[in-house]
């Protein structure tokens, strides 16, 4: 994607487990530099501990940071974007890009509060983010430009792979690949179980359910196949898969994974702050 990012003054808002995530892979592959990268937190000693780990400024003032930054990460909770939105305001311009990672927090809410035509993009990332293995969908606000859009895109692309979203697909980002890697946890945890119970080392286990599930995944995601060919591919006629299928239908697997990524994505709609 090529963009520069050199020289430009990033503050992130709430440094704790995504901001930091955000803030760690960016600084350590040199995306940003630490002389003109801050951070903010809620606790005063949160943030000497922060300063003195990721080597730049963290206080507890998002006034103070946001003053001539170009990119500002908001990373606090829904819940508190408002408060600092209103807080950040006065120090808010047009030339800068407002890319916030809050789950449910429209992009016209955080424009209502800062009352800037500023850029906004709202982003929703996922944990995986730490190892650089991440999914972050993308979307714009009013102000935003497509090329703003794509600087943003490049820095999360830092931390895995990205795609741009119209902002009505957002909550469904969130119920499935926000909250997803939960729903992948427990799936591995059950294989690495069903492991044990048919005689092999726990550690054993969860390796080969780890690694079948990063497996199948990957080829997915590089032959672009229909999981359901895929699928058919490993199921011999009369076989062994044949009949693990069968009692994954009757458990009614595919039915429960439907309904958690529904309700999830109800939830993302229902803590809308307005
Ligand atoms: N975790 C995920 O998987 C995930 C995925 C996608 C999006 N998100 C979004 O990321 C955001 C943060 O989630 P998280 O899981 O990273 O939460 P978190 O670990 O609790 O981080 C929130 C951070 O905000 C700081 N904070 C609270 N009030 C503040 C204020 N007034 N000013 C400045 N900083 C303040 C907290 O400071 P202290 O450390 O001092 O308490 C903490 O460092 C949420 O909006 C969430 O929707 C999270």
């Amino acid at each position: 994607m090529g963009y520069d990012f050199s020289g430009k003054r990033v503050a992130v808002l709430g440094a704790g487990k995504m901001g930091g995530i955000l803030l760690k892979a960016l600084l350590e592959k040199g995306l940003l530099s630490r002389a003109s990268t801050c951070a903010t937190v809620a606790h005063e000693e949160r943030a000497a501990a922060l300063a003195q780990k990721l080597g730049i400024p963290v206080s507890t003032d998002n006034l103070a940071a946001v003053k001539n930054a170009d990119i500002v990460f908001v990373c606090v909770k829904p819940q508190v974007v408002q408060e600092v939105m209103e807080q950040i305001r006065p120090n808010v311009s047009r030339s800068q890009i407002i890319i916030s990672v809050a789950a449910s927090v429209a992009t016209s809410q955080i424009e209502k509060a800062l009352a800037t035509e500023v850029a906004v993009i709202r982003a929703m990332p996922n944990t995986p983010c730490v190892l650089g293995v991440g999914m972050t969908a993308l979307c714009k606000g009013k102000f935003a430009s497509p090329q703003q859009v794509e600087a943003a895109s490049a820095l999360f692309h830092v931390v895995g792979r990205t795609v741009v979203v119209d902002e009505k697909h957002m909550d469904a980002v969130t119920g499935l690949s926000a909250s997803g890697p939960a729903y992948i946890y427990i799936i591995l945890e059950s294989l690495a179980e069903a492991g044990v119970k048919v005689g092999l080392p726990r550690d054993i286990a969860t390796l080969l359910a780890a690694q079948t599930t990063l497996g199948a995944a990957t080829v997915v995601l590089e032959t672009g196949d229909h999981p359901a060919l895929l699928k058919d591919a490993v199921t011999t006629p009369a076989g062994c898969t044949v009949d693990g299928i069968m009692e994954l239908e009757e458990g009614k697997l595919r039915v429960t994974l439907i309904k958690a990524v529904v309700k999830a994505t109800q939830r993302a709609k229902e803590l809308a702050f307005g």
